[in-house]
């Protein structure tokens, strides 16, 4: 049978005071109309249409790469003028469409193929998610007969007395016949406490019509909607329980999985540890055996097998087999860690390549630089690669030593097998297996501090 989606992101979210369209927020480290098309594609729903309008632009923008359709809700005059917005797309088909909203993140796969399957057994013409909860606020409550039939769907505002102790909400996701939907959504009237065009109320017309309607009942968890910057953060604790779980479940080791906040997209190779306090973020991935320990954030980075990781940040870098980065070392986008590397405390790589068991060890820049393997940087070495106007290019050859506090005043190239004194400041090629130093001589001036007077 066929099917589709229609995805209702038009809305403001006036409730998150933002200036960004609520649909956008993310959850776990993606937009939750995002979340939602992945899921209705993993449901094996693939024709899928957005209706936008508030934020329209930015909202197309971020799911640019969904491939999804889109149509135009001018002016937000509730959710069930948002789907006949949506009329063009749903036009002389036949079948199934599943609307969701697009500020309701944690359904799941599962969820939506069995709402599908009951509404297409039960041979409904609409079906309606619910859930149990305890606090209902703010939700459409499901009202039904005694003898469980669902008659209606009333919205929080619009509530008797009576209608506000029911306890099962409206998830605000849907199967609809589409047909059936399609010739009733004109019917709707704005005559309600927020003077919207409800879709809910396509419900209670259809009834009317004696057609069968199905209500399925599922753990709030999955429909949890967000309006409000508390629930997103409800709902982001929920996904991140999620995330976490299916990690443990792969053989990585969370430490306190309350505390460990992994995005979406981020792979972990087994036996891998994390302490509390990580943030790994974007599209990054982690080999196997690796320890993260506490207080780090890795983003849109590529960490291989048994590295060591403290304290530290790394940014859309790379970071080779056995590195160990950190306590407080700073990674920034475009650099390329090769392997067996140790990048120590206070040190900061910009935009460089750094060679296979070269040591970084302490208290050092490195920025816009080739380094080659097996090198020695001493303490304080900083890379000199910007002239006030433009940032230049350093290169360093294999098996260099680095003196401590030396200046590598760019662009400037050392080549293989050198050493450089301590305290150099180099602005000149250094050749293949010298010493360079480059620094004053010292003078010691004798008895001076007794002629001053200022001997003790
Ligand atoms: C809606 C349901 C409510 C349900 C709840 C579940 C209605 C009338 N109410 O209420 O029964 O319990 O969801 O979370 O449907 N939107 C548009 N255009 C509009 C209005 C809304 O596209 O004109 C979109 C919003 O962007 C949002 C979704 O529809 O993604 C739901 O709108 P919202 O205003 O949040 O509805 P609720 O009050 O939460
Ligand atoms: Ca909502």
């Amino acid at each position: 049978m066929y099917n589709c989606a229609v995805i209702l992101a038009a809305g403001e979210g006036k409730r998150m005071k933002s200036s960004i369209p609520k649909v956008l927020h993310k959850v776990c480290g993606r937009e939750m109309v995002n979340i939602v098309i992945d899921s209705a594609k993993k449901a094996q729903i693939e024709d899928i249409d957005v209706v936008i309008g508030k934020g329209a632009e930015q909202v197309k923008e971020a799911t640019k790469s969904r491939d999804v359709t889109y149509s135009l809700q001018d002016g937000q005059l509730g959710t069930g003028h948002a789907v006949l917005c949506a009329g063009d797309f749903l036009k002389g088909k036949e079948g199934t469409v599943v609307i969701f909203t697009g500020d309701s993140p944690l359904i799941e796969e599962d969820a939506i193929k069995n709402m599908l399957n009951f509404h297409n057994k039960g041979k409904y013409k609409a079906t309606v998610l619910t859930a149990e909860v305890d606090d209902p606020t703010g939700y459409g409550r499901i009202v039904r007969k005694k003898n469980g039939e669902v008659l209606k769907i009333v919205e929080h505002k619009d509530c008797s007395a009576e209608e506000l102790k029911i306890n099962e909400i409206n998830s605000g996701m849907y199967c609809f016949d589409i047909e059936s939907l399609v010739e009733n959504l004109d019917k709707l009237h704005n005559n309600n406490v927020q003077g919207e065009y409800y879709l809910t109320d396509v419900i209670e017309i259809l009834k009317n019509k004696g057609e069968r309607i199905g209500a399925l009942p599922v753990n709030f968890e999955e429909v949890m909607g967000v309006n409000s910057r508390l629930q997103l953060s409800k709902a982001e604790r929920v996904m991140r329980n999620r995330v976490n779980n299916m990690h443990m479940k792969n053989g990585i080791t969370i430490i306190d999985p309350n505390t460990t906040y992994i995005g979406l997209n981020v792979k972990i190779g087994r036996d891998t540890t994390i302490y509390p306090g990580n943030v790994i973020e974007g599209n990054t991935v982690i080999g196997e055996n690796c320890v993260l320990y506490p207080n780090s954030r890795i983003k849109d980075s590529t960490i291989d097998d048994n590295v060591i990781v403290q304290s530290s940040v790394i940014l859309s870098s790379s970071v080779g087999k056995n590195v160990t980065v950190g306590p407080f070392a700073y990674i920034r986008p475009e650099s390329v860690i090769g392997r067996s590397v140790k990048i120590g405390d206070f040190v900061e790589i910009k935009k460089s390549t750094i060679g296979d068991r070269t040591k970084v060890a302490h208290l050092t820049y490195i920025g816009d630089a080739e380094v080659g393997s097996g090198c020695n940087f001493g303490c304080g070495t900083v890379v000199v690669n910007y002239d006030g106007k433009v940032k230049n290019k350093t290169l360093v050859g294999n098996n260099s030593f680095i003196g401590c506090n030396t200046n590598l005043v760019s662009p400037v190239k050392v080549n293989d097998n050198t050493y450089i004194a301590a305290g150099s400041t180099i602005t000149d090629e250094v050749p293949e297996g010298s010493l360079a130093i480059a620094r004053a001589r010292q003078v010691n001036k004798e008895g001076w501090v007794y002629k001053k007077g200022l001997g003790k």
